[in-house]
C-alpha cells in the first residue's frame, strides 16, 4: 500500500484530526469536504477504500459470503490513495477506480465485505498512516471508535432513514438514474443494520462524539456547527 500526500503535506507535532462517523447517506462526505476546505485539512474518505476492495471482489465474481476468497482477494489487491487537485483518488492495482465505486451494487457489496477482520485491519493501517502525516478530517463508520480514538473532535452525523433516502433519490434523479424511493430506503435500512451489527468495529457513536442530527439542517448549518466546535476546542 502506498500513500502519496506529497512532501508539502508532511507535518510533525500535534494533530488536530477530526473523525466523522454516521450511517449511509447522512451527508458525511459533503460536509467533511467543505469543512476540510475551510480548515485547510485533507479529507479522507475511508468508505471509498472499502469500495475499491468490494469492486475487486465483484470483478473476480466472488460472492460476499465466500469469506475465504473475499479475504484472499482483499489481501492481494493494492489500494492506493492519491490527491489530485486536493481531491482524493482511489487506485485499485494501479487503476483509478473513482468512477466505478459509487453504484448501488458496489455499495451493497462493500457493506457486506467490510465485516471481515483482515479486510478492516489492512485499511485501518492505511487510514492511520494518513492521519499521522497531516491534519485530516476522516469519515467512515469506525473512525471515532477505532481508527482515530484520540481524534481532537469526533462527530456522529445522522439523519432519519427517510431523509437520507430522499436525498439519495434526488441525487440519482438529478443524474437521470431511474430509481424508487422505497427501495432506496430499504437498501439504506439493510446497510445500516449490517454496519451497526457486525462483530468487528460496528457503527456506533463514540462516547466522546458530538451527535449532530441533520434531518432538519441545511449543509451550511452543519458545516458551521462543526467549525464552531473546532474553534471552541482550539481555544
Ligand atoms: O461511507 P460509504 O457509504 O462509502 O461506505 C460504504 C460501506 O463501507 C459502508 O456500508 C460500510 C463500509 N465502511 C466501513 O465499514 N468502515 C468505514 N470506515 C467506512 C466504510
Amino acid at each position: 500500500m502506498y500513500i502519496n500526500l506529497g512532501e508539502k503535506h508532511r507535518k510533525v507535532g500535534k494533530m488536530y484530526n477530526i473523525a466523522i462517523d454516521g450511517p449511509a447517506g447522512a451527508g458525511k462526505s459533503t460536509i467533511a469536504k467543505l469543512v476540510a476546505k475551510k480548515l485547510g485539512y485533507i479529507y479522507v474518505d475511508t468508505g471509498s477504500m472499502y469500495r475499491a476492495m468490494a469492486l475487486a471482489c465483484i470483478r473476480k465474481g466472488i460472492e460476499a459470503s465466500d469469506e475465504e476468497n473475499v479475504i484472499k482477494i482483499c489481501m492481494e489487491c493494492d489500494v492506493t490513495i492519491n490527491y489530485e487537485n486536493g481531491v482524493q483518488q482511489v487506485y485499485l492495482n494501479g487503476e483509478n477506480v473513482n468512477g466505478y465505486i459509487r453504484v448501488e451494487e458496489v455499495s451493497n457489496m462493500t457493506s457486506a465485505i467490510s465485516v471481515y477482520g483482515p479486510v478492516r485491519e489492512k485499511l485501518v493501517e492505511l487510514q492511520r498512516s494518513l492521519a499521522k502525516k497531516q491534519d485530516v478530517i476522516m469519515d467512515g463508520r469506525d473512525i471515532g471508535t477505532c481508527v482515530l480514538k484520540d481524534a481532537f473532535l469526533k462527530i456522529y452525523l445522522t439523519a432519519s432513514t427517510r431523509t437520507r433516502a430522499e436525498r439519495r433519490y434526488k441525487e440519482l434523479i438529478e443524474n437521470k438514474i431511474d430509481c424508487n424511493l422505497d427501495e432506496i430506503e430499504k437498501d439504506i435500512i439493510d446497510r445500516d443494520y449490517r454496519d451497526m451489527h457486525r462483530d468487528i468495529s460496528p457503527l456506533t457513536q463514540a462516547e466522546d462524539a458530538v451527535l449532530v442530527d441533520c434531518s432538519y439542517m441545511n449543509i451550511d448549518e452543519v458545516v458551521d456547527t462543526i467549525i464552531n466546535l473546532v474553534n471552541e476546542r482550539k481555544k
